[in-house]
């Protein structure tokens, strides 16, 4: 079908939850997707974080063609041994003792929202519910996510809100000690705001979180949906700042871009979940774990590919910084790993825009903060080519 009536279908038969660029993409290796236009784009959004590994890494597309041959689903009423693995892999690589599996990060997050309150419940009595979150949060769209998130541009509309949230201003700590009362039971946080424009916190943030946690005897809740798998230059986000959270949410990344989730949990927090607790029809069902099984497996072979990240990740700083140096539209450069962000005067669109022309696919979020989530596998040219285009575009008056 050529692009035109594809998108013509699209409006007609989607709904219209999206602002999509009028492009359909069809193919994908490594750094590269192309159009049914025929033309090929540099993918510096990785499916918004998913694509850890570029598009169809040949470890994760034959671990899903073997086990499609062999079991695609039969529910969490049987053991699976994929799921096993992968659970097993990621609790030897994580503070975690034990894991959940789902489908998505606003599932993850509602399992971890579930297993603290239960948590709270059976160690401290009924009415210790109350969690705290951070302002320009981002945690989800399900009802309880979205209550989650600290933004009330994604809540209006779907009033009344869940009960049971507070919010903070993110990465200070004299506000969350304050918002603390006899209900709380657990503050969740991006270790990096993704969403909320790459805001990272200051180096001692969050082991004063922990710190605060501990005294109050509440859960430790970190979203890793965005900064888990690799992302950041460490497998998981927390490794950065020497502390250990009691559950953490992951999505994205951890499939390779095959929809799963999970909620990983210490032994203590774990164990409130019961048979009947909680469940899933589809989570950790064979083909996703398989996915993310190699996916997992590739990113801790021989550390290379966190190596990697962290070496593009200070190349690409640097280099935005030095434009930086040019353009006084340009705030603010940050990054960990490659989730990167620049910040701007400016509307960022029409950036956007501009390098989708040039065969570059970028996003932006809260209107003015271009965010970068490339593969991990990003080439230093890559990287190069695109500063070039941002020099070029930047340069103009768009
Ligand atoms: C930090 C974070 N949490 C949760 C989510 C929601 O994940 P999903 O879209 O898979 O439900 C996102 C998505 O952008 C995210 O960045």
């Amino acid at each position: 079908m050529e692009q035109k009536k594809i998108i013509e279908d699209a409006d007609r038969y989607l709904m219209h939850t999206y602002s999509r660029f009028p492009l359909v993409l069809r193919k994908g290796r490594g750094m590269k997707v192309w159009g049914a236009d025929g033309k090929e784009y540099l993918d510096f959004v990785g499916g918004i974080a998913v694509n850890v590994l570029g598009h169809c890494h040949p470890k994760v597309v034959v671990a899903v063609q073997k086990q499609a041959q062999r079991l695609l689903h039969v529910s969490n009423l049987f053991h699976i041994e994929p799921q096993i693995k992968l659970a097993k892999l990621l609790v030897t690589h994580s503070f975690a003792d034990k894991v959940f599996f789902c489908n998505s990060g606003a599932e993850a997050n509602e399992g971890a929202i579930k297993l603290a309150r239960k948590y709270a419940k059976e160690y401290h009595g009924q009415n210790r519910y109350e969690i705290i979150t951070a302002l320009n949060s981002f945690h989800g769209r399900t009802l309880a996510t979205v209550t989650a998130t600290g933004q009330e541009k994604f809540q209006k509309g779907f009033e009344p809100l869940m009960p049971g949230f507070r919010y903070v201003p993110f990465n200070d700590i004299h506000a969350l000690e304050a918002a603390i009362t006899r209900e709380t039971c657990a503050v969740m946080l991006e270790p990096i705001q993704g969403e909320g424009g790459v805001k990272i916190p200051s180096d001692d943030y969050l082991r004063r979180v922990r710190e605060l946690c501990d005294k109050h005897e509440l859960l430790l809740i970190l979203d890793e949906v965005q900064t888990g798998m690799g992302r950041t230059g460490k497998l998981f986000a927390y490794e950065h700042y020497g502390i250990t959270p009691d559950i953490v949410t992951l999505a994205k990344g951890l499939g390779g871009g095959v929809p799963i989730g999970a909620v990983l949990a210490t032994e203590k927090v774990a164990s409130v979940f019961q048979p009947g607790s909680h469940a899933s029809t589809f989570g950790g069902n064979p083909l996703a774990c398989s996915a993310a099984l190699a996916t997992l497996e590739t990113i801790l072979e021989d550390g290379f590919i966190l190596d990697h990240c962290n070496r593009m990740g200070i190349h690409f700083v640097e280099k935005l910084n030095q434009l930086k140096e040019y353009y006084q539209q340009i705030v603010e450069v940050r990054g960990k790993g490659l989730l990167v962000g620049m910040e701007l005067t400016r509307d960022g669109m029409p950036i956007v825009k501009a390098c989708l022309h040039k065969g570059i696919l970028i996003n932006c979020t809260g209107g003015n903060i271009l965010r970068f989530l490339p593969p991990l596998i990003v080439e230093e040219r890559d990287i190069d080519h695109l500063v070039e285009i941002l020099d070029d575009l930047l340069g103009r008056a768009l």
